[in-house]
């Protein structure tokens, strides 16, 4: 897993594992913040942490990345929260195999802010999305999204809070999906149990 802060989501699937609700293994988790505090999360779960510094150049944070990964043999790469932009060329090398949670409802709202833009537009629903990464920010086919409607109280941090509370749930079981090898994406889209996803994913309400 790649994260960059507080790691809740990966704290949500470490919790899941140990209670023998999702069959997963997290074979280690990267940052590019020495101070985030997901990998004390990580640490407390005996999961093998790695602090990687984030260089100007595509390429050698590309080698750096492979060079992690291909020492644990993962099947999915698990983005949760990683503040940067994967270089292109590792996003080709893993293509297929990364997945990333956002909070909006793809494809709105791509990148930063999103609960502040969602109430600036006077938005009735917000949401979560969970999606397979391609070269874009925030691209990528999507797997499955989760709404709720905004309330008239709502500020950006309450919104952030209610978000957080469905990606806790939704993202353990996406990762539940690809253990029990239910999800494929090939060139005419993502297929769950063999059948086609739409554009904007499968709707999970939660
Ligand atoms: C989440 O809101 C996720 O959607 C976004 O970054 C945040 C990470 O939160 N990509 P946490 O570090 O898992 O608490």
């Amino acid at each position: 897993m790649f994260i960059s802060g507080k790691g809740s989501n990966l704290a949500a699937i470490i919790k899941q594992i140990q209670q023998k609700k999702l069959n997963a293994h997290i074979n280690c988790v990267i940052s590019d913040n020495p101070q985030a505090e997901g990998l004390i999360k990580a640490k407390k779960a005996s999961i093998k942490t790695h602090v990687i510094k984030w260089h100007t150049s595509a390429s050698k944070n590309t080698q750096v990345l492979k060079k992690i990964l291909s020492s644990h043999q993962s099947d999915l790469v698990v983005l949760a929260g990683f503040m940067r932009i994967l270089p292109k060329a590792f996003v080709t090398a893993y293509r297929n195999k990364i997945i990333n949670i956002h909070p909006s409802l793809l494809p709105k709202y791509p990148g930063l802010n999103t609960h502040q833009r969602v109430l600036n537009s006077s938005d009735r629903y917000h949401g979560v999305s969970i999606h397979f990464v391609d070269e874009k920010v925030d691209g990528g086919p999507i797997i499955a999204q989760s709404s709720l409607k905004i309330k008239q109280n709502d500020t950006p941090s309450r919104l952030k809070q209610r978000i957080h509370k469905l990606e806790h749930k939704l993202y353990p079981l996406i990762i539940s999906w690809f253990s029990e090898n239910r999800l494929h994406l090939s060139m005419d889209g993502i297929k769950y149990n063999n059948q086609q996803v739409p554009p904007q994913g499968i709707l999970i309400e939660l």
